[in-house]
């Protein structure tokens, strides 16, 4: 029987694919395999069902002996070096298209909350601070009506471009090539980076981590934002300069921000933006939706199975 390693307690639909088929370790700790771990696992199994917090380095991928398949539950593979997999012959294989509708619906929920300082409302009335209807309190900004900018119009910009139109905002989207669906049915428009930054009222980020993104929204980026800004971050953390935002929000450069990723996850407990009350963080659970992840891990098995069958993986990405 075929070994695998999976390297944490992804949903029942999957594990039980999994298990019908092959031979199945799962790390059944919260946080990840260490990376002597990882090492040791990998070295006899076949297959190998990793997340986005598991560095498949060359390292790793180098000690496996006989290893077929990498599987990721999860559509980004920036943790993962593809090149190494590809010379080596390993199918590395990710789970897109299941998780858009869930994490466009995240990325609005953190735009909408941003705006509206929703979650230190919602601290301040649990608290018993609230004294009276109050003409300045919690002030925020007006969505309906107002400008959208997308950055990485792929199928999750797209998705969250798509609820814009319900609060009738313009649409300006910044992406390597133009998106003709996109500008017929949702009128939305192809801009430069600069032309977002400027003229947005809302910026989402949702382009992959690569070295040509790492940092794309960083101390320049910001300095052309409107003081009324908010930035929604559901893609990759590197992608925004972290520092920066904190300096930014400090120093009134941009209004608010909704965070669901961060250049080090977990965040650490002493960055200033969980000082911010402008600032509104979430624990990367843009998939985290039942349905979507049970078809994750559906999707990341069946693959797996495929590869290990000798068969194509409907989601090949090398
Ligand atoms: C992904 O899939 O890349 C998300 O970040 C987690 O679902």
């Amino acid at each position: 029987m075929k070994r695998v390693f999976v390297t944490r307690k992804i949903p029942d639909e999957g594990l039980d694919l999994l298990r019908e088929k092959c031979e199945v370790k799962v790390w059944e700790e919260e946080v990840p395999p260490p990376k002597d771990v990882l090492l040791e696992e990998v070295e006899q199994v076949d297959g190998l069902l990793c997340l986005l917090t598991d560095p498949i380095d060359s390292e790793v991928l180098e000690a496996a002996q006989k290893l077929k398949v990498v599987s990721t539950y999860a559509v980004g593979y920036d943790n993962i070096d593809l090149q190494k997999a590809r010379e080596l012959g390993i199918v590395v294989t990710n789970t897109p298209g299941v998780l858009t509708e869930a994490t466009a619906d995240l990325a609005f929920a953190l735009l909408l909350a941003a705006a509206r300082s929703i979650v230190s409302a919602d601290q301040y009335t649990r608290a018993g601070r609230w004294k009276s209807w109050g003409p300045r309190l919690f002030l925020g900004q007006d969505v309906f009506g107002k400008t959208l900018g997308i950055i990485g119009a792929g199928r999750i910009g797209s998705a969250v471009a798509r609820r814009a139109r319900g609060f009738d905002m313009e649409i300006l989207y910044f992406n390597r090539s133009p998106k003709p669906e996109l500008e017929k049915e949702l009128e939305a428009r192809r801009v430069e980076l600069d032309e977002i930054l400027q003229d947005s009222d809302f910026i989402s980020v949702h382009t992959p981590l690569t070295p040509e993104t790492e940092k794309l929204i960083g101390p320049r980026e910001f300095s052309l934002m409107k003081k009324t800004a908010v930035l929604v971050n559901t893609a990759r953390g590197p992608v925004v300069d972290q520092k920066a935002l904190a300096e930014a929000l400090e120093k009134g450069e941009i209004f608010a921000a909704g965070l669901d990723v961060f250049e080090e996850e977990p965040i650490y407990e002493d960055d200033p933006l969980l000082q911010n009350p402008r600032v509104v963080v979430a624990p990367h659970i843009g998939s985290a939706t039942f349905s979507t992840r049970n078809r994750m891990a559906r999707m990341a098995a069946l693959d797996l199975i495929a590869v290990l069958e000798g068969k194509k993986p409907d989601n090949p990405v090398n």
